[in-house]
C-alpha cells in the first residue's frame, strides 16, 4: 500500500479552517492509505518563540486528529521534534541543495518582498531556519520513505523542491530516497473567516474548532453580513454563513437553506443560529474527546510516544542508508 504523509505547523490554536482545509481531507486519506501524520513542532519554531505555546499547541493539534477519529492503531501519528533522524536528514539533503532553488521558494520570496515594500535591507530580519523551510519540509517527507503527499496549492512547490532534492541526492550517492508524489486538492474551497476574507490566524477571524457553546455562538453572530432584509433574494455563494453552513449541515438541510437564499425570505439572524446548530452538533463529541485527551500523561502521551517509536523505525532504516550512502556510517 502506498505511504502517505500529512503533517500540520502547531502556529496556533485549530480552527474550523484547519478543519474543513486540511484535517477532514486527511481523515478521507488515512482510510485509504498507509499513513504518517505528524504534527511539524520544528516548523513552528521559525515563528513561534514561545516554548510553552509551541508545547500546548503541538500536543493540541495531535488531540485535535485524534479527536475526529484518527485510529492511532492504524495511522503514525507522532511530533517531528521526536524523531531526530529528520534533523540528521536535514544536513545531508542541504549539501545536495542548490541555495538559488532555496532563494525561489515562495515563503523566502515573500518575506523579501514584503521587506523591499517595507524600504528595509532585502534579509532583514529573515531567519536561516525560514530559508532552510524547504529543506526541512524535504527531510520530513524523504526519510520516511513517504509515497504521497496531500496537500493544498500552497504547499504544492515545497512537495517539488522535496521531489527535486531527492533526485539530487540520488543523482551524487546512487538510488538511496524515493521519489515522491504530491496530490493536490484543488477542491478545497477556500474557507470564509468572520469577516469574510480567508479564515486565518493570522488575520484574526478563525472559529476556533473546540470553543465551549458559548464562544461558538458569540464567534458565529459576529460573522460580517451586510444590511439585506430578510425577503431580498442572496446569492448563497457569496455568504459567509451560507459557505460554512454548507460545510457542516445534512445535505437536505443544506438544500433546503439554499433554496431559501435564492428565493429570499431568510434572514442572517436566522441563518446564523442554524449555522451554531449545525456546527455544535458536529464538533460537540470531538470537542468532549479533546478535553480528555489533553489531560496530561495520559492517552494522548501514550499514542506520541508509540507513533514516535514507529517514525524513527522507519526514518532510521532511510537515513541509515543516506549516511551509509554519503560515507558518513
Ligand atoms: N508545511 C506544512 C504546512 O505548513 C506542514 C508540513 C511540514 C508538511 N512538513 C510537511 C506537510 C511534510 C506535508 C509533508 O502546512
Amino acid at each position: 500500500m502506498t505511504i502517505a504523509i500529512t503533517g500540520i505547523t502547531p502556529s496556533g490554536t485549530p480552527h474550523v479552517g484547519n478543519y474543513l482545509g486540511m484535517l477532514r481531507p486527511a481523515l478521507r486519506i488515512a482510510r485509504e492509505h498507509e499513513t504518517l501524520c505528524f504534527v511539524s513542532d520544528l516548523h513552528a519554531l521559525i515563528k513561534v518563540r514561545d516554548p510553552e505555546a509551541v508545547r500546548t499547541r503541538s500536543r493540541e493539534l495531535a488531540a485535535m486528529w485524534l479527536a475526529f477519529g484518527l485510529d492511532p492503531s492504524t495511522t503514525t501519528l507522532y511530533r517531528q521534534s521526536d524523531v531526530p533522524e529528520i534533523c540528521e536528514a536535514v544536513w545531508l539533503l542541504s549539501c545536495v541543495t542548490s541555495k538559488g532553488e532555496l532563494n525561489r521558494a515562495h515563503a523566502y520570496k515573500a518575506a523579501v518582498a514584503a521587506n523591499a515594500d517595507a524600504g528595509r535591507d532585502a534579509d532583514a530580519g529573515i531567519t536561516a531556519g525560514l530559508y532552510g523551510y524547504p529543506v526541512l519540509m524535504a527531510a520530513d517527507i524523504l526519510s520516511l520513505g513517504a509515497e504521497l503527499v496531500p496537500v493544498g496549492r500552497d504547499q504544492a512547490q515545497h512537495v517539488e523542491i522535496a521531489r527535486e532534492l531527492a533526485r539530487a541526492f540520488n543523482a551524487a550517492y546512487g538510488e538511496v530516497l524515493r521519489v515522491p508524489e504530491a496530490a493536490v486538492d484543488p477542491g478545497v474551497a477556500t474557507v470564509p473567516g468572520l469577516d469574510g476574507r480567508k479564515m486565518s490566524k493570522s488575520y484574526g477571524n478563525v472559529i476556533p474548532l473546540f470553543a465551549e457553546p458559548d464562544e461558538l455562538r458569540r464567534c458565529v453572530m459576529r460573522i460580517v453580513t451586510d444590511s439585506r432584509p430578510p425577503e431580498e433574494p442572496k446569492d448563497p455563494d457569496d455568504d459567509t454563513v451560507f459557505r460554512l453552513y454548507r460545510e457542516f449541515a445534512p445535505p437536505d438541510d443544506v438544500r433546503a437553506m439554499q433554496a431559501r437564499y435564492e428565493r429570499g425570505g431568510i434572514g442572517y439572524g436566522e441563518a446564523k443560529t442554524a449555522l451554531f446548530e449545525a456546527l455544535d452538533d458536529t464538533l460537540r463529541a470531538p470537542r468532549a474527546r479533546f478535553r480528555e485527551l489533553m489531560d496530561e500523561g495520559g492517552e494522548l502521551d501514550r499514542v506520541l510516544a508509540a507513533g514516535a517509536v514507529r517514525a524513527r523505525e522507519l526514518a532510521g532504516v532511510t537515513v541509515g542508508r543516506m549516511r551509509a550512502a554519503a560515507g558518513v556510517a
